[in-house]
């Protein structure tokens, strides 16, 4: 049995402020909730903040990227092991990340390598533009983003894998539930191909792409869909744990 994830991704929003005031209305919010893992992320400003606004409370942080490599000269970068005491997810190939700052499913995968050697869990994102779905090539160009994502990692017990459709992101238009399940199974057949059905079945697929409290539950409601990545919805607080609600309603 599989524990869903609600992750909110808080992108480049929230100054300090917010964020820890956005911190304490998710945690009052998914109080009492169980029978799901509800994750922020902030920026990474923002994550010694909102661990302490988090700290007795059942949320855990993620950071939003990560530097593959370990220490040394990149300005401006973080390493797992400088997130590892704080987070324990991290977001890798967003596809804002992909389409603005040029990472390929390599780098994607070096960074959830870096992760997992850190003791950090990636949440693996891939997903299709709008020009590959409409030439009916989704589903092989995820399974291979996946393959790729996932190189060189021999243990992906710690692993989940956010779909997120690239047309689906912060543009309101969300996928249906059809194609969050059928993406969703794809994705869970690439890795049972690279891994064991055992493997496949024990990791966690998110949908993400305007997820939002209304229509959470019809994706929760998906046999292989196991919660969201969401992005603006995760910036009020109340329809965030709306969320988070609405996913445990239907596990
Ligand atoms: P959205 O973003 O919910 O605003 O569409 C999702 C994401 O980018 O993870």
């Amino acid at each position: 049995m599989r524990t869903p994830v609600v992750a909110g991704n808080w992108k480049m929003n929230t100054t300090l402020a917010d964020a820890t005031a956005l911190a304490r209305a998710v945690v009052d919010g998914v109080d009492g909730i169980t029978g799901v893992t509800t994750v922020v992320c902030p920026p990474a400003v923002s994550l010694v903040p909102v661990s302490m606004a988090l700290t007795g409370s059942n949320v855990f942080i993620g950071a939003q990227d990560v530097n593959p490599n370990s220490q040394g000269a990149h300005t401006g970068e973080l390493s797992a092991d400088m997130l590892a005491g704080l987070c324990t997810y991290v977001i890798v190939g967003h596809s804002e990340r992909r389409s603005l700052y040029g990472e390929d499913d390599a780098i994607t995968a070096a960074k959830a390598r870096a992760s997992l050697g850190s003791g950090l869990r990636p949440i693996v994102c891939v997903g299709e533009s709008l020009e590959v779905r409409d030439t009916g090539n989704a589903a092989s160009l995820v399974a291979s983003q996946v393959k790729g994502s996932l190189a060189r990692i021999s243990d992906i017990s710690q692993v989940a894998i956010a779909y997120e459709p690239v047309w689906a992101i912060g543009t309101g238009r969300a996928a249906s539930p059809e194609i969050a399940q059928e993406m969703a199974s794809t994705i869970r057949s690439a890795v049972a191909a690279l891994y064991s059905d055992e493997a496949a079945n024990g990791i966690p697929i998110l949908y993400g792409g305007s997820v939002n409290p209304d229509n959470a539950v019809s994706y929760a409601a998906s046999p292989d869909v196991d919660g969201a990545l969401v992005g603006g919805a995760a910036l009020d607080g109340v329809a965030f744990a709306r969320i988070v609600d609405a996913v445990a309603a239907s596990g």
